[in-house]
């Protein structure tokens, strides 16, 4: 036997841009990180805009083809702006990816060229994966437009697209060439699509920053009320923490048995397929985090006080942590939503592993669950949101 040992290390390097009115031709953030490589020649573009987004912002596609008339000399707009429907609805079928697919090769974008994606979290998944197939990976730089894309999906690694009844279950790993997040684009969203961002703040600082935690205990209604600054804050620190885990974990592309940053998705996945979709990401991630959280609790590893902090922040930031499709069971009479345990560790493959708050800003693995003491935590958020109101 013969053995050559091939190792190959590939690094990615990408900015995160914070900025305001980026579509506007005198804010350079857009076309500095279209342009980031300072390539000699010029490059062909294409952009795709979310219709929810569109729809909330009238004029947005002249905006657009404005911004890149600005930036001719080196990038060529090749079509005008393509919309892309919002929501889930993008992701569950392979439909909108071939179609997109389809218009990247027709416009003949090369691997030089630019791939550029305005709009929320599905609309990210969906083009963010039909480019990545594309040539086996154009160039795309994000512009996120709802508070959980700029704060969580956006700066992360993955593309997906839902299949059969499993959400995300095929898709890339594909890193952004740039990203721009615009907390001006947030003014428009719906006040869920708001609020469902603040679910995955505390999913990141319940395990990985006690001081970030409590300050979006204390800010909560102010989230709720839509302050503009609290919001941009929570964005920064939220993004900082997964670009953080994403480059200090040592397994960006989830080689391993872990998922720390999917805290509380187990259940939070199959939630959201349970309804159908009606219930968005952020929302499923708020009842999510709190039924481990409160797990957690039974198992000695975070405080009955701080369960309660979180909830409270959750509730006062417009989170409910309870929906009836949690008490759903199936023909056998076992809860629906524990079939999202078996998703989640067929994910991965091997043994179950669930990251889960250890210490407030703490995570530790959990490898079985009792499913008695589930039912329990499942009863013990559907008391505190009889007891608590929500809008
Ligand atoms: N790839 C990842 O790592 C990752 C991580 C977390 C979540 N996700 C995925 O992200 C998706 C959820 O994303 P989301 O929470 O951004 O919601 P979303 O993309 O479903 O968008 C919600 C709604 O807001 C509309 N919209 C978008 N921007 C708008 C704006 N600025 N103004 C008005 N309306 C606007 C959309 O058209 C849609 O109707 C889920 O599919 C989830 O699985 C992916
Ligand atoms: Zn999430």
């Amino acid at each position: 036997m013969k053995i050559i040992n091939q190792k190959i290390a590939v690094g990615f390097e990408f900015p995160v841009i914070f900025t305001r009115d980026a579509l506007n031709p005198k804010n350079l953030s857009l076309g500095w990180a279209l342009d980031r490589l300072k390539e000699p020649e010029s490059r062909r573009a294409m952009v795709f805009v979310d219709a929810g987004l569109a729809q909330a912002r009238p004029g947005l596609s002249d905006r657009i083809t404005k911004y890149f008339i600005h930036y001719r000399h080196r990038l060529a707009l090749v079509a005008p702006p393509q919309l892309v429907p919002g929501g889930e609805a993008a992701k569950n079928s392979f439909t909108h990816a071939l179609r997109i697919v389809r218009g990247l090769l027709e416009r003949r974008l090369d691997r030089h060229a630019a791939v550029v994606v305005i709009g929320g979290g599905a609309v990210q998944d969906l083009v963010g994966f039909a480019a990545s197939l594309v040539h086996r990976g154009l160039r795309v730089v994000r512009v996120p437009t709802t508070v959980l894309a700029q704060c969580d999906s956006g700066v992360g690694v993955k593309t997906a697209v839902n299949f059969g009844t499993a959400k995300n279950l095929v898709g890339t790993f594909a890193p952004p060439f740039a990203v721009v997040n615009d907390f001006d684009l947030l003014g428009a969203l719906r006040d869920d699509d708001w609020r469902g961002g603040v679910a995955e703040a505390f999913k990141v600082a319940l395990i990985k920053d006690a001081k970030f935690f409590r300050w979006l205990c204390r800010q909560a209604s102010t989230l709720r009320r839509r302050d503009p600054q609290a919001m941009a804050r929570m964005i920064q620190r939220c993004a900082q923490l997964h670009l953080d885990h994403i480059r200090r974990s040592g397994d960006p592309f989830e080689m391993g048995r872990a998922r720390p940053l999917d805290f509380g998705h187990w259940s939070a996945h199959r939630l959201e397929v349970l309804s159908k979709y009606r219930i968005g990401h952020g929302q499923a991630v708020a009842a999510g985090i709190a039924l481990d959280a409160a797990y957690a609790v039974r198992l000695g590893w975070i405080a009955a006080e701080d369960f309660s902090a979180l909830v409270k922040g959750l509730q006062q930031a417009g989170l409910a942590v309870w929906y009836p499709p949690l008490a759903r069971r199936t023909r056998v009479g076992q809860r629906a939503i524990f079939q999202g345990l078996e998703e989640f560790r067929e994910h991965l493959g091997g043994e179950l592993t669930l990251t889960m708050p250890r210490g407030v800003g703490c995570c530790a693995e959990l490898h079985a669950v009792d499913f008695k003491l589930m039912e329990e935590c499942l009863l013990e958020l559907k008391e505190l949101h009889t007891h608590m109101v929500t809008d």
